[in-house]
């Protein structure tokens, strides 16, 4: 199974910090944002991994984590996104280096405390479609928000006024090799992008869709409150008081 952290976009709801770098290398804690998803999939036993990236600071990227060798990998694999087109379309860019096989698809602004190691097991053995991760929050109306029936995702809605449950879908993402034709049927969202909602929402018509509960704590750190949470976080559980 191959790995993709998308790290494109232009970060504007953390300008000005985002103004003269892209927002995965920002600092949280004692290191750069995109670390951390990074150590998440190497943790998990993903050895061959892509960092979609984007923006002015592309070049970072490559004098920061080099071949991936400080997280014990022999090399990494880069991708360039033009534009702020949305998550769907920074994974579409994935479609070659993925060659047919299952993906692990994580956020680049998304962090977590534990591994995921039985997750990538599980879907490892599902024979085919998509399986995600979801996290109960206090403010779901921020994120991607499934609704359960009968221990079932029936559907997940994009950031609603009024979520049906308070399960967020976090930004790690399970798929199969469909994914790529579902992005090519997509259509631009309200907000002129290509949403990753709306790919999982084709696995659950489909009846291919499964998730687990994400174990221990989660956040993003793209807003200016998300980031200082992250940053206290991992300076907790580095054991800092
Ligand atoms: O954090 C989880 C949430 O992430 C999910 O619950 C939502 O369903 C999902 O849409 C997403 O919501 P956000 O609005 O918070 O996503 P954001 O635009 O902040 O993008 C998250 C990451 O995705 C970002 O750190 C880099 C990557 N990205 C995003 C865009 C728009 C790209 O690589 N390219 C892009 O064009």
């Amino acid at each position: 199974m191959k790995g993709v952290i998308l790290a494109g976009g232009l970060g504007t709801r953390l300008y000005p910090l985002t103004k003269v770098t892209n927002k995965h290398l920002l600092p949280v804690y004692d290191r750069p944002m995109i670390f951390y998803p990074l150590e998440t999939l190497v943790k998990a036993g993903i050895r061959d991994i892509m960092v979609v990236t984007g923006g002015t600071s592309a070049g970072d990227f490559l004098r920061l984590l080099e071949n991936g060798k400080d997280f014990g990998l022999e090399h990494l694999t880069y991708a360039y996104q033009e534009g702020e087109k949305g998550i769907a379309h920074a994974l579409g860019l994935a479609e070659h280096f993925a060659g047919g096989e299952k993906l692990v698809v994580m956020l680049g602004d998304n962090i977590i405390e534990k591994d995921i190691t039985k997750e990538v097991e599980i879907f490892q053995k599902q024979e085919k479609g998509a399986r995600i991760l979801l996290k109960e929050v206090d403010d779901p109306q921020r994120f991607g928000v499934a609704e359960i029936k009968d221990g079932r995702i029936i559907r997940i809605i994009e950031k609603p006024a009024e979520p049906p449950t308070r399960f967020a879908v976090t930004g790690i993402y399970m798929y199969d090799s469909q994914v790529f034709e579902f992005i090519k049927n997509l259509k631009p969202s309200s907000r002129g992008e290509l949403e990753i909602t709306d790919v999982n929402n084709r696995y659950i018509e489909k009846g291919e869709m499964t998730y687990g509960i994400l174990e221990g704590w989660w956040t993003d750190a793209g807003t200016f409150n998300s980031l200082l949470r992250a940053n206290i976080l991992v300076a907790k559980k580095r054991g800092t008081k």
